[in-house]
């Protein structure tokens, strides 16, 4: 029984909330394995809007088992009020359908307050352009071995000693930027409030989904964020706090390597990015504002932020990132989304490497002055005016558009195995079945 891995392979909102839905019809559980409420995954089901930030998109489909991996930093209080509200929306959840893994690290208030507080005093230059949710603080505290995790909620001794634990190294942090100390036994009472409304759906995870795979279910992972802002493979430092790249499936929900039977990587047909950070492809004016192009390829594509609401910087498709992502994600197939906002460019361009201090590179090299200094080397090939919005077949394209997927899999190295053409669920071409491949 295969197990799909969907990973972003840009720098995010690539469209993985709507491909992990569409799949999800494929899947017996849906386990995000990473990331945070950093994440805003969009989902449009016959005209509704479902905004997921920590919940796996597989919550709305019905009838599945949706988890919560140890990789994944939770924010209590957020994960009650967004289940509250997605239930408003008709969506059932229950510990029969959502469970968290008992090892999670959770993602307190003085965490969101660190990561604004930080980013408020950066300088120019070291901004991070972070979501503010408190994620990389979390992630901080969990290697640093002063998390409160899940399954510390259910008894009280051990949750008070781990409070002061991370008191012990937040409180003179806190000093040194100016923030009052914690008040200990406020935020005690706040994790005992909220303690029963997350134990109920705690779960040894990685059991349950060892359990399931020798019962032969299979599993769909979530990726949230971009391969090129993980922790490791980004553009560091302006990258988020976890590994994003596929192999982070395994370890952040319990499972062996060999639990991963095909990576689907989801691919914008041109590329954004939210917060700070090189972007060789960007299109901009001199003054840095964004360039004609850039304005049309943010209108047409909505680019605004589902978590933040910030506009997102939006340039070409660049072929060298997706093939270094794809890579160091083993993908096997990508599912290339948005291509009808493409419609109606006359020209459309594509980076296939780029020049730095006059030498060709086909990859974004890893120091930061060098990324920033690296120019981008185009090809152009003809767009198309025909309309590819809402296409649920091949037939249904422009032949440009064909030739343009084409091209792109064959500077990527990887082949297309789906097309999404609208927002919409149903708006989708399959190629190649990631489950049966
Ligand atoms: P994610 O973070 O990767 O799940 O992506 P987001 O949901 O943040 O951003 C993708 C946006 O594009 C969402 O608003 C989706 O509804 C929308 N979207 C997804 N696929 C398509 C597509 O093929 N065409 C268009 N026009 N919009 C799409
Ligand atoms: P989805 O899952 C796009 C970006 C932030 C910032 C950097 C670090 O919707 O694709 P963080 O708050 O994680 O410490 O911010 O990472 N970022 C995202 N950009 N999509 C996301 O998630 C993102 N999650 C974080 O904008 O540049
Ligand atoms: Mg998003």
């Amino acid at each position: 029984m295969a197990n799909v891995v969907v990973v972003g392979a840009q720098w995010g909102d690539e469209g993985k909330g709507k491909i992990v839905d569409w799949l999800s019809e494929r899947a017996d559980v849906i386990a995000r394995f990473q990331g945070g409420h950093n994440a805003g995954h969009t989902l449009v089901i016959d005209g509704t809007v479902y905004k997921l930030h920590a919940l796996p998109s597989g919550v709305v489909r019905g009838g599945k088992l949706s988890v919560i991996g140890n990789g994944v930093v939770l924010d209590p209080w957020h994960l009650v009020a967004e289940i509250e509200k997605i239930r408003e929306q008709g969506v059932e959840i229950t510990p029969e359908t959502l469970m968290i893994a008992e090892n999670t690290p959770l993602i307190l208030p003085i965490h969101g307050e660190l990561d604004r507080a930080r980013e408020e005093a950066a300088s120019k230059g070291t901004k991070i352009g972070t979501t503010g949710r408190g994620i990389g603080p979390a992630y901080e505290d969990k290697v640093g071995r002063r998390s409160v995790r899940v399954a510390d909620l259910a008894d009280a001794a051990t949750l008070e000693a781990r409070v002061d634990r991370a008191l012990q190294h937040h409180d003179p942090l806190r000093k040194g930027l100016g923030i009052a100390a914690v008040d200990r036994d406020a935020l005690v009472a706040q994790l005992r409030e909220i303690a029963p409304k997350i134990l109920q759906y705690a779960a040894p995870v990685w059991k349950v989904l060892n359990d399931k795979r020798k019962a032969g279910k299979r599993i769909l992972f979530e990726g949230a964020q971009g391969a090129l802002l993980d922790i490791d493979f980004g553009t560091y430092p302006f990258v988020t706090s976890s590994n994003v790249i596929a192999g982070q499936a395994a370890t952040g929900v319990g499972v062996g390597p060999g639990a991963i039977d095909y990576v689907l990587g989801i691919v914008k047909a041109y590329t954004t990015r939210v917060g700070e950070g090189p972007f060789p492809s960007e299109l901009l004016n001199a003054d840095g504002t964004p360039d004609a192009d850039g304005q049309r390829l943010g209108e047409r594509g909505h680019e605004f932020g589902t978590t933040t609401g910030r506009q997102r910087r939006c340039g070409w498709f660049d072929a060298a990132l997706v093939r270094q992502t794809c890579a160091t994600s083993g993908v096997k197939g990508i599912a290339l989304t948005k291509l009808d906002v493409l419609d109606g460019f006359e020209t459309l361009k594509i980076c296939t490497g780029y020049e730095l201090d006059g030498t060709v590179l086909d990859y974004l090299p890893t120091a930061a002055d060098q990324q920033a200094r690296c120019k981008p080397i185009y090809e152009e090939v003809p767009g198309w005016s025909e309309s590819t919005e809402g296409a649920r077949s091949w037939a249904e394209l422009p032949a440009n558009a064909i030739k343009y997927v084409r091209r792109v899999e064959e500077l990527i190295d990887c082949p297309v195995a789906m097309l999404s053409t609208s927002p919409e669920r149903e708006d989708s071409i399959l190629v190649t079945d990631p489950f049966a491949d």
